[in-house]
C-alpha cells in the first residue's frame, strides 16, 4: 500500500507539473502574439492611451458575455471586495498605460529589457517603503539586473526619454500592483480568472476618462482613417488581436499565479520576456549591437540570481 500511495503522490506531482508548464506555454505564447500585434498597431496608429484602453474593453467584454452565458461562474463580491481591488487597479492602469506608451516610442525589445528590472523595483520599494530587509546575495544580485539594464540603455540605437520612463514607471506600477493585490486576493473566494476580470472592469472605467483627455475622439478618427487607408481593412483585425491577446495573456497568468509562489511566477516572467525580445528582434528586424544585447543577457542573469539568492 505504501508504494501505491507513493505512485499516486508522483503522478499527481507529475500531473501538476505538466499543467504549470502548459500554463507557462500558454501565457508565453498569447504574450509573443500580443506584443507583435500591439506593434504592428502602435506602427501604423500611435496612439498608446487609445489602444490600451481597447484591450481593457475587449477583456470587460469577453468576461461579461462569460457570465451573462454562464461560461463562467459570475463572481461573489461584496463591497470590501471592490474597495481593496482599487489601488490594484489604478496601478494596474498605470502600468500597463505606460507600458504601451514606452512600446510606442521604442522597440518591444527595448521596453522588455527594461521590464526585466521589476525584481530590483521590487526589492526597492520593499525595503525603502515597506522597511522590509533581505538577504545579501538579494541585494548582490541586483547590480548585474541594474547594470545591465543602465548597459542596454546607453547603447540602444533608437533611445527616446518617454519610451524608457514608461518602462520604468509600468516597473513601479506593477510592483505596486502585486504588493496590493496580494492583500486584495487574501481570504477571498475570487479565482485568478475573475479576479482579473473585475480588475480588467475597473481599470477600463479608471483609464477612459484619461484616454479621452490625453488623446481624444478626433485624433483617433483621423489616425484610424490615416491607419485604414495604410494597411488596408485587416487593420480593424489587427487592433482586435492586440485587444483580445491582451486579455488572454493577462487572464491566464493569474490562473496560474492561483498555483505558483509568487518566486516562481517572477521567474516565469522573465523568461517570458526573453521569448518576446528575441521574437519582436526577429520580426520585426529591429538592429541591435553585441553590447546592447550583452545589457540585456546581463539583466536577465541579474534577474535568475536574484530569484536563487530569493530562494
Ligand atoms: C502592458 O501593456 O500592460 C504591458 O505590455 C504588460 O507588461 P507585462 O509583460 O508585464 O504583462
Amino acid at each position: 500500500p505504501i508504494s501505491i500511495e507513493f505512485d499516486q503522490e508522483t503522478q499527481d506531482a507529475a500531473a501538476q507539473k505538466l499543467k504549470i508548464g502548459l500554463y507557462f506555454a500558454t501565457w508565453w505564447a498569447l504574450n509573443v502574439v500580443f506584443n507583435i500585434y500591439n506593434k504592428k498597431v502602435l506602427n501604423a496608429f500611435p496612439f498608446p492611451w487609445l489602444t490600451s484602453t481597447l484591450s481593457l474593453a475587449a477583456g470587460s467584454l469577453i468576461m461579461l458575455v462569460s457570465w451573462a452565458t454562464r461560461i463562467a461562474e459570475t463572481p461573489k463580491t461584496d463591497i470590501d471586495f471592490w474597495k481593496a481591488l482599487f489601488p490594484v487597479a489604478v496601478a494596474h492602469t498605470i502600468g500597463h498605460v505606460a507600458a504601451t506608451v514606452s512600446m510606442s516610442k521604442v522597440a518591444v525589445s527595448f521596453t522588455h529589457i527594461i521590464k526585466s528590472g521589476e525584481p530590483a523595483f521590487s526589492v526597492l520599494v520593499s525595503s525603502l517603503l515597506l522597511g522590509e530587509t533581505f538577504p545579501l546575495p538579494v541585494y548582490l544580485s541586483l547590480l548585474p539586473i541594474i547594470g545591465g539594464c543602465a548597459l542596454a540603455a546607453i547603447t540602444e540605437l533608437n533611445f527616446n526619454l518617454i519610451g524608457f520612463m514608461g518602462a520604468m514607471i509600468s516597473n513601479l506600477a506593477f510592483v505596486f500592483r502585486n504588493i496590493f493585490s496580494k492583500k486584495g486576493m487574501k481570504g477571498k473566494s475570487v479565482g485568478g480568472m475573475n479576479y482579473y476580470a473585475c480588475l480588467t472592469i475597473m481599470s477600463l472605467l479608471i483609464l477612459t476618462p484619461f484616454a479621452i483627455a490625453v488623446e481624444g475622439p478626433q485624433v483617433w478618427a483621423l489616425g484610424w482613417q490615416k491607419a485604414v487607408s495604410q494597411i488596408g481593412p485587416n487593420f480593424v483585425w489587427w487592433v482586435v488581436a492586440q485587444s483580445v491577446f491582451y486579455h488572454l495573456y493577462n487572464q491566464v497568468s493569474y490562473m496560474s499565479l492561483n498555483e505558483i509562489s509568487p518566486l516562481t511566477f517572477s521567474i516565469g516572467n522573465t523568461m517570458k520576456r526573453i521569448s518576446v525580445i528575441v521574437s519582436s528582434i526577429i520580426i520585426f528586424q529591429n538592429p541591435i549591437q553585441p553590447v546592447n544585447a550583452l545589457g540585456a543577457a546581463i539583466a536577465i542573469f541579474g534577474t535568475f540570481l536574484y530569484s536563487q539568492a530569493k530562494q
